[in-house]
């Protein structure tokens, strides 16, 4: 099999009929912002599948626009925390909390790519009212006040579980719980890979309470023990915000093409102010503390992401990049081997994530600075080359780490290489 067609087989072997799973046995259901990544990635072979990707994530969305993280299409009992911990009350059980909001991108790429055009155009048509719902709801549930930022409530919605930068906040969490904590992660992969016992029972003392608000937004947004303006989250967003915007040109009013364009502009210009000159990144902001999170991950490229970087901030992060390749065998790393904190290989304190280092290197690229991005990209190649499909790498050495036979790393292997092509 050469290898393109070891990326294909990991999506078609992850597929359980309609949605991939991220990898079997430790994520044995539909993911929101690795469902993005992999629609993307099944767009450059098999556009049916990338549709029904995003169709299925669609099943999941609530009524408020809503996307939750984690859709429970069939029962598994190889993860905890499953639907019963959860209590929702969706058609379909899903998880309470939401995820980055990759999937406009995705749709746009799926639509402007599209070799069927008639079916590009029914499935975005179908898809845009869906993603619209959904963006307004990130704006009324979780920026009520209208700052240009929205906050994540849980680590999980960052899809940086375990970042270095949310250890203050969540250090004010509480650690008991209502929900007994039966783990299954640990079972499937290498514990020193994984959050740790405390981190497990911080994160299900906030499902707890959110739980207990019933996943209303109002109520969640006043009682949740955190409330970080995720720098990654925003980026996501304003950037989703951008591809909405073409969207709805086509398939919208001209009305909501301006509170779409209106909405992506207030986010960059919160973005920008996020800058932090002594770390030379973006950072995010402890909404609770009222203060900014002076850790410096990978995150705080993010906002090139979102075209939100001044051509100096920009260049300040090119500095960083060049900083930080000094340290590494592979770019990107979630943090730094010079920061205190780094561990190459648990999670987001420290391993490279081929997701993260497609959005950066799209960012640097956005900004003019092509042979940055090339370089991330070169790296991201080279890491999937030496240990295959992995869930993520240790920077220092390029090995795997996580789950193997990861369907997001197979979705970006498949766009690298759509790239070239
Ligand atoms: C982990 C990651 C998250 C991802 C999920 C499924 O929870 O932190 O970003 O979505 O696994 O791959």
């Amino acid at each position: 099999m050469n290898d393109i067609e070891k990326a294909r087989a990991i999506l078609r072997a992850n597929d359980r009929g309609g949605y991939t799973v991220p990898t079997d046995r430790l994520y044995p259901f539909q993911w929101n912002w690795d469902s993005a990544f992999v629609a993307m990635g099944w767009g450059t072979f098999d556009e049916d599948a990338a549709w029904r990707e995003v169709e299925s994530l669609f099943a999941g969305q609530w009524d408020d626009g809503m996307i939750p993280h984690i859709v429970f299409h069939a029962p598994a009992d190889s993860y905890f925390p499953g639907p019963e911990v959860w209590g929702t009350r969706h058609r379909v059980p899903t998880s309470g909390i939401t995820q980055p909001p990759v999937l406009a991108t995705a749709v746009r790429r799926l639509w402007e790519k599209g070799n069927d055009r008639a079916r590009a155009d029914a499935k975005t048509a179908s898809a845009y009212p869906k993603l619209l719902a959904n963006h307004r709801w990130w704006r009324r549930a979780r920026d009520p006040q209208g700052s240009g930022l929205v906050a994540i409530l849980h680590p999980w919605e960052s899809g940086m579980d375990n970042s270095p930068a949310w250890d203050d906040a969540m250090s004010r969490v509480p650690t008991d719980t209502v929900t007994p904590i039966v783990r299954r992660d640990t079972g499937h992969v290498d514990p020193s890979h994984r959050p740790r016992q405390i981190d497990y029972q911080r994160f299900i003392h906030i499902v707890d309470v959110l739980r207990a608000c019933g996943w209303a937004p109002a109520s969640m947004w006043a009682k949740a023990p955190l409330k970080i303006a995720d720098i990654a989250t925003c980026s996501i967003l304003a950037r989703a915000e951008s591809d909405l915007a073409v969207l709805a040109a086509r398939f919208g009013t001209p009305a909501e093409a301006a509170e779409i364009g209106e909405r992506a502009r207030a986010m960059r210009a919160a973005l920008s102010a996020c800058w932090r000159p002594g770390l030379g990144l973006f950072a995010s902001v402890d909404l609770i503390a009222e203060r900014p999170i002076d850790v410096p991950t990978s995150a705080g490229f993010m906002p090139l992401y979102a075209d939100a970087a001044t051509p100096a901030q920009a260049a300040a992060l090119g500095a960083t990049l060049d900083r930080w390749a000094k340290m590494v065998r592979v770019l990107v790393p979630s943090t730094p081997p010079d920061w205190p904190g780094f561990e190459a290989r648990r999670y987001w304190r420290g391993p490279v994530w081929a997701v993260v280092n497609w959005m950066i290197a799209d960012g640097f690229a956005r900004a003019g600075d092509a042979p940055r991005a090339d370089r991330i990209l070169a790296d991201t190649a080279k890491a999937i080359a030496q240990s295959g499909h992995s869930e993520n790498f240790d920077p220092l050495e390029g090995s795997g780490g996580g789950g193997g036979t990861f369907s997001w790393t197979a979705a970006i292997d498949l766009l690298l290489r759509d790239r070239v092509a």
